[in-house]
């Protein structure tokens, strides 16, 4: 077998190092000997959004981009969505291995057991305005629990951070559903623990004067879009919640850090921002025009590309296939057409080709929560609800891994060389 070796030559000095492979990486701190003088720091690599850096040792998702291939645990996602239950997924990415019958219910039992919020959460999220953002309101009532749990704070202890795991899991839901009544001006219904996951959800968001007649295919696609966000590796939200949860915080800190990550338009937020954008398109004869406006780099086609993905999402397949059953159900909504359409346009567009650019999750996640009726602003919370096991599994990860440190990256300083302060009287 070849030598798990890369020979480097500086040649600056005309010295010549031999640094071991792993893995197919090579250890950025191996080039740290790599120094022109004893007073050189070293060689660093300059890696700017992480593009071709490691940071970490996973156990828990494989992506392959360039064939579209995602596994939870190493089962397919494809397997997955079509047999698994939610909680069974947060078992499993949870846990490394799907659960029995019995840990099943012992999971499922202690996450609904654990739905209620301290009331003072309702004061908390009543004092937000009437129109706020429920992803500004979820990352705050989330970031708040910790205040009202500071026994999360022992981290060291693994029984603590699993009571923390189920915690999470069983509240974010319940503070979700009030951020939903929030931007309806409903009051607040509260959790039943009768229900199962997502049924006690979808009674939370929709139920009117304690009543709510339950579809279940329309249960099923929810929890089938959950689990298709459950986990993706190291993404920005993900990278968000281990680096803040690297620095020794309590875990509500650190995914109401990652909350914060995913509400933005190129994360999670790309859910909403596709909506958006069919709304300004309008009409299936304005998609030209509006390609046209994205080619010449005034905006993007929100819900296409992927910084992993190079050939297709494997989430987006099964999720249009989810959008036809739950369209069956609700009646067809008149913005699939355009996207469908947009779709079709931009796949045979040379400047996506060249690109590969296409369709992502998000493409059509939205019109079909659109359709069960959970408004714009509201999608990226679902997002975040589905997120949220994969958000845990991936800070257990971290914290049990010997290897990790608090995450500090390094720079290129770019400003100015050292000078001497110049008093205000003195300045121009
Ligand atoms: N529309 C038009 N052009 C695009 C798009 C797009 N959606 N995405 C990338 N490009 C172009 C980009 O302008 C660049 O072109 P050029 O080489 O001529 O400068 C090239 O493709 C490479 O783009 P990039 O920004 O370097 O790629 P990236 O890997 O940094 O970005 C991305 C990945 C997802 C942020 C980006 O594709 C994007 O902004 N997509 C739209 C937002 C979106 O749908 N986000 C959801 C991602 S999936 C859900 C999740 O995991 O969060």
């Amino acid at each position: 077998m070849a030598q798990q070796t890369l020979t480097i030559t500086d040649n600056r000095t005309g010295k010549t190092y031999e640094l071991p492979i792993a893995d197919g990486t090579i250890k950025a701190m191996d080039l740290r000997q790599i120094r022109t003088s004893a007073e050189d720091f070293g060689l660093m690599t300059y890696d700017p959004a992480f593009m071709n850096t490691a940071a970490c040792r996973s156990a828990i998702t494989f992506i392959d981009g360039d064939k579209g291939i995602l596994e939870y645990r190493g089962y397919p996602i494809e397997e997955i969505a079509e047999h698994a239950s939610f909680l069974e997924v947060a078992y499993l990415l949870n846990e490394g291995e799907l659960p029995n019958a019995a840990q099943l219910k012992k999971w499922s039992d202690e996450v609904r057991y654990h739905t209620y919020v301290h009331t003072n959460i309702i004061k908390f999220l009543e004092g937000f305005r009437y129109d706020a953002h429920p992803m500004g309101m979820l990352l705050g009532g989330v970031g708040a629990l910790s205040t009202f749990y500071p026994d999360a704070k022992n981290i060291e202890d693994p029984r603590c951070r699993y009571a923390q795991r189920v915690r999470l899991m069983s509240k974010v839901p319940t503070i979700a559903a009030f951020c939903f009544r929030n931007l309806h001006g409903l009051p607040y219904e509260f959790p039943r623990n009768d229900l199962d996951y997502i049924g006690n959800f979808v009674n939370m968001t929709f139920s009117i004067g304690g009543k709510h007649e339950p579809n279940l295919v329309l249960q099923r696609a929810l929890e089938i879009l959950l689990i298709l966000h459950a986990d993706h590796e190291q993404n920005c939200s993900t990278s968000a919640v281990r680096a803040v949860g690297s620095s020794g915080v309590d875990p509500f800190s650190a995914i109401s850090a990652g909350i914060a990550a995913l509400y933005g338009p190129l994360h999670g937020g790309a859910n909403e921002a596709v909506l958006r954008m069919l709304d300004e398109i309008g009409s299936k004869d304005r998609i030209p025009a509006f390609i046209e406006k994205v080619k010449k780099g005034e905006g993007r086609l929100m819900g296409f590309g992927h910084r992993v993905y190079k050939s297709y999402d494997p989430r987006a397949r099964l999720i249009k296939k989810v959008a036809y059953d739950v369209f069956a159900q609700t009646g067809m909504n008149p913005k699939l057409e355009i996207a469908i359409e947009l779709e079709q346009i931009a796949l045979k567009d040379e400047y996506f080709i060249s690109r590969k650019l296409y369709p992502n999750v998000d493409f059509y996640s939205g019109l079909i929560y659109q359709a069960m009726g959970y408004p714009t602003d509201y999608f990226t919370v679902l997002f975040a609800l589905g997120r949220l096991p994969g958000w845990l599994a991936q800070w257990e990860e971290m914290i049990g891994d010997k290897e990790q440190k608090i995450a500090r990256p390094r720079q290129i300083f770019t400003g100015p060389a050292r000078r001497p302060y110049v008093p205000l009287a003195k300045r121009g």
